[in-house]
């Protein structure tokens, strides 16, 4: 069996940040959520991972991954037009060749390993196993029909009016017939090969389609709320006690990760948060569910569930919430001054 790590797509719902990184590429709580899509991919015992890449920020993911040795797998890169999931699929054909595959997005964590998920596929012999959540906004996302036996009778990418609140989470396992499923069917009206129709062809077909529900947390983090709320998660979910740079007159309260080189000086960190290597908090105040990455400077400021990424200066900012600072940004406050904004396109900003 192989992977399929979707790694490509445009992003634009979380510019400015994708002008300059891939969205797959945004960290939370300090590491990038591709990586935890690779660390389950690699608890598997998957071997070869095929990682479908964008021309904009493939080079953004290569720089990441690497040989992919750090999770002991063989990777190969496949670039790819941003034109659809099916159409990922078709571009990986050659690497794939005869071989079941899992298939990922890169953007989307859950809390439950894909072992189990392989091992119900094999065991069974499936064609298809599509891994389904309930959600409150079945039109965002693709979502799947049920008969009584847990067999998928209908998929609708979208739908205006859903017939239910099954999500297709973004986990797929693959046999290969899903290649000649993809040749016969045609883009959608966004103009993408949807895997929802390759999908419902494989059930129109006759083939065995099985779904099984997800029975932890699963979060796609397109947009910067989801940035967040993944960020907590993870936060809450994976983060110890581990100071390792160091505290002076200041209060580490709770489950708290200061990396090495950072400094801590006459500040309160409350838990659950993480600080990275070389960052200097300076009277200020971090509290929970924040990340603040390498090499950043908080100084005179208080902050809260945000996610802030590297080099950033947050400097004599009273009270900043459910913010995500890019990299290389600066937020300072001048006292009795106008607000003065130097902020890239598609930047949001609530004063
Ligand atoms: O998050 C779950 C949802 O993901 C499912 O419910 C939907 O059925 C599925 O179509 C997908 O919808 P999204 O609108 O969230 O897909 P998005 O365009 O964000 O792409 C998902 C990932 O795949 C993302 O990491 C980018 C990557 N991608 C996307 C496209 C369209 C590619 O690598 N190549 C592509 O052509």
């Amino acid at each position: 069996m192989k992977a399929l790590v979707l790694s490509g797509g445009k992003g634009t719902r979380l510019r400015p940040l994708t002008f300059t990184c891939a969205k797959q590429l945004i960290p939370v709580a300090n590491k990038p959520i591709l990586g935890y899509v690779l660390d389950q991919v690699a608890e598997t015992g998957i071997k070869k991972a095929g990682i479908i890449t964008a021309p904009e920020t493939g080079q953004y993911v290569k720089d990441y991954v690497g040989d992919g040795s750090k999770w002991k797998l063989d990777v190969t890169y496949i670039p790819q037009e941003p034109l659809g999931l099916a159409h990922a699929v078709k571009t990986a054909q050659s690497f794939l060749a005869q071989d079941s595959f899992v298939m990922c997005l890169g953007d989307n964590v859950t809390g439950q390993a894909l072992s189990t998920f392989v091992e119900k596929f094999q065991k069974e012999q499936l064609d298809a196993l599509i891994i389904l959540k309930e959600v409150d906004d079945p039109s965002n996302f693709g979502i799947a029909q049920l008969d009584k036996n847990g067999n998928i009778v209908r998929l609708v990418e979208k739908p205006k009016t859903p017939m239910g609140n099954l999500a297709i989470i973004g986990t797929y396992i693959f046999s290969s017939k899903i290649h000649k499923a993809i040749a016969r069917i045609k883009p959608s009206w966004r103009g993408e090969l949807e895997i929802t129709d390759a999908v419902q062809e494989l059930v129109n077909r006759g083939f065995k389609v099985k779904a099984e529900i997800l029975d932890s947390w699963w979060l796609d983090t397109g947009k910067k709320d989801d940035i967040l709320s993944a960020n907590a998660k993870i936060l809450d979910e994976y983060i110890e006690e581990d100071v390792k740079g160091s505290i002076s007159n200041s209060t580490i309260e709770g489950r708290v990760k200061v990396d090495r080189e950072a400094r801590i000086l006459n500040s309160t960190i409350r838990g659950p948060c993480i600080i990275g290597k070389n960052t200097v908090v300076e009277d200020s105040f971090i509290g929970p569910y924040t990340s603040v990455g390498d090499n950043s400077q908080i100084l005179n400021s208080n902050l809260e569930y945000c996610v802030i990424l590297e080099n950033v200066i947050v400097k004599n900012v009273e009270r900043l919430e459910e913010s995500l600072v890019g990299k290389n940004a600066k937020v300072t406050k001048k006292q009795n001054s106008a607000t003065k904004l130097h902020i890239g396109d598609y930047s949001e900003v609530e004063v």
